[in-house]
């Protein structure tokens, strides 16, 4: 049997899905849920593109063990000394470099020709030699690349010492019949390409991302790079789950290959990438929906009854989807909620229990029975915030339900006095917004705003994701409450927390530069 690598680039092609920005504890959670996972290599960013994504890399480097950390670099040479230097600390360390090779890419995006591309690729496979062993380059666009020049590029890339070739569909435009193709003139023509481990990267432009994948693997791609819940740059990449379940699922096409994923981690990991980005996959997602183990026609309940496999080809147990269970209430205790947790997959510290314990007893008042879904939103309650709390939501009062809404807010900053404000607007949430920004020290803009209810029922948790703009800077802020009011201005605080943890960062700086000028 033929291991399949499976590359998981959440962190950096995933990342890059509108609203999916995380921070650096974030990265850092869901590198540990991937590791659990299984995956192989988990590409963990782009250094160069800013000091904070260069620590999330470095930082995943550390926190994982088992798997290759990938760190992505152009091919330049201060991209890869970057993303060398960013893995240092990583156990096993691959850096990613890439070109584009489509002429379009090379004359209207670089604005070079295909000779100044090979040197190019050269160089940045040479230079990434030099510093790591484990070198993947990538000919971004290889789908819309002539497939003459393409073998020259690849064969440029093996020569130079890369130990696995990307063939990405970057703009989701292949049919499986090119992606067989593209593999089979490579395999063809280029020497040595049975030294290196072929792979693909497909988009989902199309909806093809995942066809496309297992056509890779059909024709010699031994690994396939891919995203938790198929998050990634526009339509997204190849859904991890998706390509995993269906090597798995159908033996009469796939039985000569395998992959190291549990899939019974597969749900739990799109649950944690779901809280964090606050992006939930969508109800008839394959694999990891809310609905994609949900009978709702009678003729199929009864089939199930009578033999699950007349309508199941893979049971909700395989990929670790669970039903929505009713488990807690007020009078459960500290270990009961441990217990939950662990059942649940959640290894949670005692630091983590302490806080959580603490908004359950809240919330268990309040609603009485306690669902794993509110335990979840409970427990993602500032497990990964990477900014101490500033700022405190000392009162909340809204008026609403006519126009204008009117809202009252008290606010503390690092234990100070006490402010009020108060404020009306369109919608309570808006007065509650404007109140609290008038009490900051700062301009802001909303970016985004999602608020969502975890799990059903009229006293469900309401989850609130946001992202503000200060001075320049994106800060993401998070929170949840049954009062969906109260989760908003909680999920504002804390993304002033993190932009008052910066602004007391670069004041640092400040001090230090003075005092290297002295
Ligand atoms: O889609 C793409 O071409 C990429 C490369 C950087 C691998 O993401
Ligand atoms: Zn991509």
């Amino acid at each position: 049997m033929q291991k399949i690598l499976v590359f998981d680039t959440t962190l950096r092609d995933g990342e890059q899905s509108p609203g999916a920005t995380m921070t650096t504890p974030e990265k850092v959670r869901l590198a540990q849920e991937l590791e659990a996972l299984g995956v192989d290599i988990i590409e963990a960013g782009f250094p160069i593109s800013s000091p904070q994504e260069f620590k999330a890399v470095a930082e995943v480097a550390q926190a994982v063990e088992r798997p290759t950390v990938a760190a992505l670099a152009r091919a330049t040479t201060a991209d890869v000394d970057r993303a060398t230097e960013a893995l240092k600390g990583a156990v096993h360390a691959r850096v990613h470099t890439f070109l584009a090779t489509s002429d379009l890419h090379l004359e209207r995006k670089l604005k070079i020709n295909r000779d100044e591309a090979l040197r190019r690729i050269e160089r940045a496979v040479n230079r990434a030699r030099s510093q790591v062993e484990d070198v993947e380059f990538s000919c971004e666009d290889a789908t819309r690349t002539d497939l003459d020049f393409l073998c020259r590029a690849v064969q440029v890339a093996v020569e130079a010492g890369a130990l696995t070739i990307n063939l990405p569909d970057t703009v989701g435009y292949a049919h499986p019949e090119d992606i067989r193709q593209m593999l089979q003139a490579v395999t063809a023509n280029v020497t040595g390409i049975d030294r290196v481990a072929l792979s693909v990267h497909c988009h989902n432009d199309l909806g093809l991302a995942v066809a496309n994948s297992l056509t890779g693997v059909e024709n010699g791609a031994r690994q396939v790079e891919c995203t938790v819940n198929g998050i990634g740059e526009r339509a997204g990449n190849a859904s991890l789950e998706e390509v995993v379940m269906a090597l798995r699922v159908l033996p009469r096409y796939y039985d000569r290959f395998y992959t190291d994923v549990v899939t019974e981690r597969l749900c739990p990991a799109s649950e944690v990438l779901a809280h964090v980005t606050g992006i939930r996959p969508q109800p008839n997602k394959a694999i990891v929906g809310a609905n994609a183990f949900a009978h709702e026609a009678g003729i199929h309940q009864d089939g199930l009854l009578k033999d699950r496999r007349t309508y199941e080809i893979m049971t909700p147990e395989m990929v670790g989807a669970r039903g929505t269970r009713l488990v807690l209430g007020k009078h459960s205790g500290r270990h009961a909620l441990a217990r939950r947790y662990k059942e649940l997959g959640y290894d949670v510290s005692n630091a983590e229990l302490d806080r959580a314990y603490e908004l359950f007893v809240l919330l268990a008042d309040r609603k009485k029975v306690v669902h794993d879904e509110d335990l979840l939103a409970i427990y993602f309650q500032g497990t990964m915030d990477d900014a101490p709390r500033a700022f405190k939501l000392e009162h909340l009062e809204v008026r609403c339900g006519r126009t204008p809404s009117e809202a009252v807010v008290r606010v503390s900053h690092n234990g100070g006095p006490v402010r009020e404000s108060s404020a009306t607007g369109d919608g309570p949430i808006d007065a509650t917004f404007t109140a609290i920004e008038e009490l900051a020290p700062w301009e802001m803009q909303l970016e985004e705003f999602t608020i969502q209810a975890a799990g059903g029922g009229r006293d469900a948790i309401g989850e609130v994701h946001l992202l503000v703009r200060v001075g320049g800077n994106e800060f993401s802020g998070r929170a949840a409450s049954t009062d969906i009011v109260d989760a908003a201005a909680r999920a504002l605080l804390n993304a002033f927390d993190k932009a008052d943890h910066a602004r007391g960062l670069e004041s640092k700086a400040f001090a230090r530069m003075d005092l290297w000028a002295v």
